[in-house]
This record gives C-alpha cells, sequence and structure tokens, in this order.
C-alpha cells in the first residue's frame, strides 16, 4: 500500500517484507543512497554560486574530462557507502577499477555491491541544466566474508535486485525499483525529505518523443536512420516530435512519464555506442522493464547480454514498448 503523503524513509520501511531475502540490509542501502543524494542535490544546486563548476583537470579510465561535481559525487556516494558498511563492494564510472570493502575482516558479513555513474550528463552541470545519479545493486555471488571479485560485478542485468537514479531537475527527484514496480519521490527541499510523489510509474506502450544525438547521424547504422526517418515522415497521421537534453537520467524520465524512446546507437566514433552497460545502460533496462517499456541493443535484450568488463559499453534503445519494437523492427530488416 502506498499514498502519496508518505516519505521515502516510511516507503522503505512499510516494503522490506517484499524482498525476497529481507534483512534489513537493502533498506539500509537504500537509505543510504538515499542520504548521500540528498549532499550531493545540495551541491549540484548551488553550482552556479560557487566555484566548483569547471573542470577538475583530471580525465577518467574512459579518456573524458571529468568535472569537479563528478569528484565530488562520486566521493559522496562512496563515503556514505563505505563508511556506513553497507556494501562489501563498488564500482564508479569515475574509478578505474572495482573497490572492496572490508576485505580483511572475516565478520563482515554484507552481500551487496553496488555499481554507480555519480553524476550523468555532466556536461550539463556548467548550464543549469538538469543532471543525475544512476544505481544498480546486485547480491555477491563470491561468499560472504571474502575480499569481492570482478564476478561480483560482471552480472547480467537481469540478476540485479535494485536499480534506481535521482534526476537533480527542477525538482530533485528519486526513483527506483526492486523488482516490484517502479517508484519516484521527490525532495521537498525546505524539510529536506522525499515523499512517493509519482507511485507506480509506467511508460506509456505508444510515445511521441525520440530522443537521440542527431548531430551523429551520418554514423548511425542504416536501422536506426530508417526508423528515424519513419518518425520524421508526415504521410499518415505520425505524431513524434524530438527532444534531447543530452543526460541520459533526464531524457529517460520525460519518456517515461510522457512517452518515448531514447536511443544511443553505434557508430565509428562509438563503435559499441557510448553509453556503459553496467551503471547505465542495466540500471535503466531494469527500470524501463518494471514500467512497462523495453531496452535493446537493437538485436538483444539489455539485461541478457554477458557483460566482459566494468566500463563495457552497448548500444542502447530504451522506452515505451510499441517504439523500442518497432526500432528492433527497422534494425533487422536492414541486418
Ligand atoms: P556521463 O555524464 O555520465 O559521462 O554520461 C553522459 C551520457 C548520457 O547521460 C547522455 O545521454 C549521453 O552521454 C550524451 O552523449 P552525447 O553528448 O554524445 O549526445
Ligand atoms: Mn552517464
Ligand atoms: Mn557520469
Amino acid at each position: 500500500m502506498s499514498n502519496k503523503n508518505q516519505t521515502l524513509g516510511e516507503f522503505i520501511i512499510e516494503n522490506q517484507s517484499s524482498f525476497k531475502y529481507s534483512s534489513g540490509e537493502l533498506s539500509r542501502l537504500i537509505n543510504s543512497i538515499r542520504l548521500a543524494a540528498k549532499v550531493v542535490n545540495h551541491e549540484v544546486n548551488k553550482a552556479g554560486l560557487v566555484d566548483i563548476i569547471g573542470n577538475a583537470g583530471d580525465t577518467n579510465i574512459q579518456g573524458e574530462d571529468q568535472q569537479k561535481l563528478d569528484v565530488y559525487a562520486n566521493e559522496k556516494f562512496i563515503q556514505t557507502l563505505t563508511k556506513r558498511n553497507i556494501v562489501c563492494g563498488i564500482a564508479s564510472e569515475e574509478e578505474d577499477s572495482f573497490i572492496s570493502i572490508n576485505s580483511q575482516d572475516e565478520n563482515h558479513q554484507n552481500k551487496y555491491i553496488v555499481l554507480i555513474d555519480p553524476l550523468d550528463g555532466s556536461s550539463n552541470i556548467d548550464v543549469n541544466v538538469s543532471v543525475g545519479t544512476i544505481f544498480s545493486i546486485y547480491r555477491r555471488v563470491t561468499p560472504v566474508g571474502t575480499p569481492v571479485k570482478l564476478e561480483d560485478f560482471l552480472q547480467k542485468g537481469r540478476e540485479q535486485v535494485a536499480a534506481g537514479y535521482v534526476v537533480y531537475g527542477t525538482s530533485t527527484m528519486l526513483v527506483y525499483t526492486t523488482g516490484h514496480g517502479v517508484n519516484g519521490f521527490t525532495l521537498n527541499p525546505a524539510i529536506g525529505s522525499f515523499y512517493l510523489s509519482h507511485p507506480d510509474m509506467k511508460f506509456p506502450a505508444d510515445g511521441t518523443i525520440y530522443s537521440v544525438n542527431e548531430g551523429n547521424y551520418l554514423d548511425f547504422p542504416l536501422g536506426i536512420k530508417n526508423f528515424i526517418k519513419y518518425c520524421q515522415q508526415e504521410e499518415g497521421d505520425r505524431p513524434y516530435t524530438s527532444r534531447y537534453i543530452g543526460s541520459l537520467v533526464s531524457d529517460f524520465h520525460r519518456n517515461m512519464i510522457k512517452g518515448g524512446i531514447y536511443m544511443y546507437p553505434k557508430g565509428s566514433r562509438n563503435p559499441n555506442g557510448k553509453l556503459r552497460l553496467l551503471y547505465e545502460c542495466n540500471p535503466m533496462a531494469f527500470l524501463a522493464e518494471q514500467a512497462n517499456g523495453k531496452a535493446s541493443d537493437g538485436f538483444t535484450r539489455i539485461m541478457d547480454i554477458e557483460p566482459t568488463e566494468l566500463h563495457q559499453r552497448v548500444p542502447f534503445i530504451c522506452g515505451s514498448k510499441n517504439m523500442v519494437e518497432k526500432a528492433e523492427e527497422f534494425m533487422e530488416a536492414a541486418k
């Protein structure tokens, strides 16, 4: 049972018993993410006021410039999860390899690992456009009490226990799933509490929005070009319109509410696509499926892809079910 006056804290407690192996550990973990999200939100919101925007001067493992807020958000999420002794391992977009927590302590019984994109859409920070955080949670596959291994992180998306995002937008929202639908909570900044504002979120089966960086059009696979042409043609009564923010979290969030499709196909600059399987595509795919949507690489269900490396990239097509299936039809026809 959910009601709109419920805080996220109350919701977590009330729904704890629906988790398969409920020990309160997952609830504590989501609570910690809630806490870190508030801290990061505070910093994101004053980005225009203080000298925190701009380049930190480093590049991450993927050769991209790190913005200061990327570094800050990464630190805050890792600190919160580490200091509160909540998880046994963390992998982040901003860290070359995974972090093992309390690996020397044999009493350490935590069984969850987290993969995180601490700040998504970071190129939008210094222009006051919405950014986000994406997280994905798994049960470890190696024995508790031992140091985590790479195989704990390289699990298929369908093994996820929970996933979600925070969108730092006109309002700040935390949206997550534990495999029982998708619920969205809006932060009341005056009180510092998240309230259930979007219970049981669902993608409309058909949408009108397509979201893609059309600057890369010439580079797209033929199937995607044909799908875009299909959306653009006026014959019949096609209602499509294009919206692209360039923050996956924000584009996904809008499309889930209004109905639409997000695409980041491969191209010569990004031969495997740009988005990362483990901490961008899988969590969004889990949310999409829990909200009646769909996520695919054009041919294969995202959550069935076998991960081979931590920072692996895949083409990503995600959103309203009928639109994703239409895009897949065009991909198949142009194979
Ligand atoms: P990040 O800021 O974590 O590196 O992710 C940026 C991603 C995603 O949020 C967005 O949809 C996409 O990159 C935008 O890429 P383009 O600028 O190439 O369109
Ligand atoms: Mn990202
Ligand atoms: Mn990022």
